[in-house]
């Protein structure tokens, strides 16, 4: 097993380069099942993650070999199969953006349902509300598998949508489905993350006709085929703010690379509120924390353009070096707070009730075993690690390098003193 050791108390400095996002790559590789020709795909980030979806296409007969470490060639013409109910598949919540493709190109498709998550439940309905709009039946054999298929003559058929609630997920699935069916799809309250966005332009780069990405309707007509392109994916934003987030959690100044700055609109406004110079520049930005000291905020997480519910666990680990009473309202889950018994072993101050976390910051807080919960839970980890000036140990980082490329050595080179240690069970440790 592996664990992070972090000892942290000293502030960040130097430069670090954003990887692809995360977000964007587990949609747009199962989008190339679309096209009729082999598509390469750069600006990859090197995540378990994005290993896993490729594992899963190859299962299902595709091509996928790595170019370099960010680029990986897919070619889908040899996928012999619209079902995918592996293991592999059940273990990945984005699985689901198979039943989209799958549908779009062989108008049918049979995928594993995805396990649960680790805050909550996470529903599909409005996915497969969009299918049925779209002319398919979809049904779930055993409780762990479903089936959509659209009639064989029929096809799918483009219809209006009107999501329940924005949705990333749904918006990007039903983009999927609709950009090979027949006539117009409209998707109305349709997400507008920039992920959205990519995926749109990444279709319309193969010759599909999608507008409107990044508005709240999104309209798709469908095309009848597509074919291969070399695609680039944007810059990850939650990356992004989760360096932001521990540069001024250690009141550091680090110049982030490889970002476009528009996307962190939101997170920068609020570190600019606490008292951080944000200089911007066309693909980066300096983040200065060292100049004032930061005040408290409030923050309420929103679908895009409002605070990224993903960046949400890292500024939690931030307000808790920040003296006086902040809020966090987390608007988007239910239920994302598991994260915070971990930082009150480190001895934060933050009561939750409900959708609110109230964090009394700048109370001293002490090195304590802890474990990423999921995926930001981790990256908070790491924060919170890096504020305080003992030696902390995060266990379960697997879910970390789910979405992180290089953690280690990204924090290194900003100065952290972080390292992955090998341990046996009995938590004798082996190597570093
Ligand atoms: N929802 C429904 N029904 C649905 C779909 C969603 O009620 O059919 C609800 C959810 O329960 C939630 C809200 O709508 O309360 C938003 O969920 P959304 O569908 O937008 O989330 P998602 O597509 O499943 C993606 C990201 C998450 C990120 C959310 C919100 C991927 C693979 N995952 O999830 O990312 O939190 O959007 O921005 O893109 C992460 O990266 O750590 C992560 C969890």
């Amino acid at each position: 097993m592996e664990k992070f050791v972090v000892t942290g108390g000293k502030p960040l400095f130097g430069e670090v380069n954003i990887s692809g996002a995360k977000n964007a790559a587990v949609a747009i590789i199962p989008a190339v099942i679309l096209c009729d020709e082999p598509c390469t795909i750069e600006n990859i980030p090197n995540i378990s993650d994005v290993t896993l979806i490729s594992r899963i296409l190859q299962q299902m007969g595709a091509k996928v070999r790595r170019i370099n470490k960010s680029t990986l060639y897919i070619d889908p013409t040899h996928i012999s199969s619209s079902s995918a109910t592996t293991d592999l598949v059940r273990g990945m919540r984005a699985s689901y953006y198979l039943l989209g493709a799958l549908l779009g190109k062989y108008g049918k498709a049979k995928v594993a349902l995805p396990g649960g998550c680790n805050f909550g439940v996470r529903p599909i309905d409005q996915h497969l509300k969009g299918f049925e709009a779209l002319g398919a039946e979809t049904r779930l054999v055993d409780g762990a598998i479903i089936e959509v298929e659209c009639d064989e003559e029929e096809g799918l058929v483009g219809t209006h949508i009107y999501l329940d609630v924005v949705s990333v997920g749904a918006t990007m699935n039903i983009m999927l489905a609709a950009s090979r069916a027949k006539g117009l799809t409209v998707i109305e309250n349709a997400a507008k993350e920039p992920h959205i966005v990519d995926l749109a332009n990444f279709l319309n780069s193969m010759g599909a006709d999608v507008r409107g990405a990044g508005t709240d309707v999104i309209k798709i007509r469908g095309v009848s085929c597509m074919h291969g392109v070399t695609y680039s994916i944007i810059p990850d934003q939650i990356e992004a703010g989760t360096y932001m987030c521990a540069a001024a959690a250690t009141r550091g100044c680090i110049t982030i690379n490889n970002i476009t700055p528009k996307h962190l609109e939101s997170i920068s406004a609020k570190f600019r509120e606490m008292g951080v110079k944000i200089t911007e520049y066309d693909e980066a930005i300096i983040f200065d924390a060292t100049k004032k000291p930061l005040k408290r905020v409030n923050i309420k997480t929103m679908p895009h353009p409002g605070f990224p519910t993903d960046c949400q666990p890292q500024f939690t680990a931030l307000l808790m070096s920040v003296p006086g009473t902040s809020i966090v309202n987390e608007n988007v889950w239910d239920n994302r707070y598991q994260y915070i018994s971990e930082l009150i072993r480190m001895g934060a101050h933050i009561s939750v009730e409900g959708r609110l976390a109230i964090i009394e910051g700048g109370t001293p807080l002490t090195a304590a075993p802890v474990r990423a919960t999921d995926l930001r839970a981790g990256a908070a980890m790491i924060v919170a690690a890096l504020e305080i000036k003992g030696t902390t140990e995060i266990t379960d980082i697997q879910y970390i390098e789910r979405g992180y490329e290089d953690v280690v050595e990204k924090f290194k080179a900003l100065g952290a003193d972080i390292k992955k240690v090998y341990f046996n069970e009995s938590s004798e440790e082996l190597r570093a």
